[in-house]
């Protein structure tokens, strides 16, 4: 049996966990910052970085004690080592790299959209290759999953990832922090046809993003409404904005389809927690005769078992990092995608 130990500190989640090789997870720590930024309406690097550091060691201690291993049981420590604020980033990978040293065991640098990308397997056992639709705070990617450290990017943002325009769209609605969950919240009790939003790039070649003129145009909505926004006038207006996102991201996925050739469809990162979104890509799979795996909410979100399952996956394939491997704030999966100006 293999166990890692993996440690996540890219954004504004303390997290550790332990999984083993038969995609058991021993434990799953994750502490949520969501306090300490709420007053700023948004993540600060610092703070982050600082909460990092006080909460770290104790949640390690955590997610050992409750998989019961000491940490000699492990046979390696796995951190994310980019991309994300750097500050958390170093957090993280020193503390991944310390206890290596003092115990031995091989260090495991993840790239944490790999975390995300290789999740379910994690969840499913899903089999190479697959279509994964990853959708987070920091970005919002098509990508052909042909292996681990193998990746084809079809399509990217041109400006915002999805979860930005969803956190941007809950602050100007004024409906709290974090964003991606208040507006799911409110469109349920919305109507997601009163308000005609603009769908860019619709209907254009490629499987590229974008969402700014979108926020733009929510804004210009608001602004025409009595001030201050009535509830339902907020409700109405996330439903159109997440309505608009959701067939924007079924038009766009349907031509990765077109692209990839027939393959299951895997949707991971934060935005995949949204129930409406996870029932338009069901739909979209069923109707094209392919299998859709979703990871539960819990393991969509950022968590410390999808950095141990990476690491689970490269240490089983030999592919271990020196203790002098650098974090990155920057670190795309397909490198020969990285189009100027995109969003890595
Ligand atoms: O993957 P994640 O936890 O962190 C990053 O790696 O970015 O994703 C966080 C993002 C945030 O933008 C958050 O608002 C969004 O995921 N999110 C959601 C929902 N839950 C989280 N967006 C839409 N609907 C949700 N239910
Ligand atoms: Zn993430």
């Amino acid at each position: 049996m293999t166990l890692v130990l993996g440690i996540e500190t890219s954004c504004d989640e303390t997290a550790a966990a332990v999984v083993a090789d038969d995609r058991r997870i021993l434990s799953n720590v994750v502490l949520s910052q969501i306090e300490d930024h709420r007053a700023f309406g948004g993540v600060v690097p610092e703070i982050a970085a600082r909460a990092h550091v006080s909460a770290l060691d104790g949640l390690i201690r955590r997610a050992l004690d409750e998989a019961g291993l000491a940490l000699s049981a492990v046979d390696g420590i796995a951190a994310t080592a980019g991309p994300g604020l750097i500050g958390g980033v170093i957090v993280g990978l020193v503390t991944a790299k310390a206890l290596c040293a003092a115990a031995a065991k091989p260090l495991l640098a993840v790239n944490h959209l790999e975390g995300h990308a290789l999740t379910p397997r994690l969840v499913s056992g899903m089999a190479f290759p697959y279509l994964l639709l990853l959708v987070s705070g920091g970005h919002c990617q098509l990508l052909v999953v042909a292996g681990v450290g193998r990746y084809r990017r079809l399509g990217t943002t041109i400006d915002d990832a999805i979860g930005e325009a969803f956190d941007k769209t809950a602050k100007l609605l004024d409906l709290g922090f974090p964003g991606g969950p208040a507006v799911e919240r409110a469109a349920a009790r919305g109507d997601a046809g009163r308000f005609s939003l603009p769908r860019p790039l619709a209907g254009r070649p490629g499987c590229d993003f974008s969402f700014s003129g979108l926020k733009t145009a929510l804004r210009e909505r608001a602004a025409a409404l009595p001030q201050p926004l009535a509830a339902q006038d907020r409700a109405d207006l996330a439903a159109s904005f997440q309505d608009v996102v959701g067939a924007l991201v079924i038009e766009r996925t349907e031509r990765a389809m077109g692209l990839s050739g027939k393959m299951p469809l895997v949707v991971a990162g934060g935005v995949a927690a949204n129930g409406a979104l996870r029932r338009r890509l069901e739909a979209l799979a069923a109707q094209h005769g392919v299998p859709f795996v979703a990871p539960p909410p819990a393991l969509c979100t950022d968590n410390g078992a999808m950095i141990a399952w990476a690491g689970l996956e490269r240490l089983q394939l030999g592919l271990v990092d020196p203790l002098d491997v650098a974090p990155r704030a920057r670190w795309p999966l397909d490198p020969l995608a990285a189009a100027p100006g995109a969003k890595a």
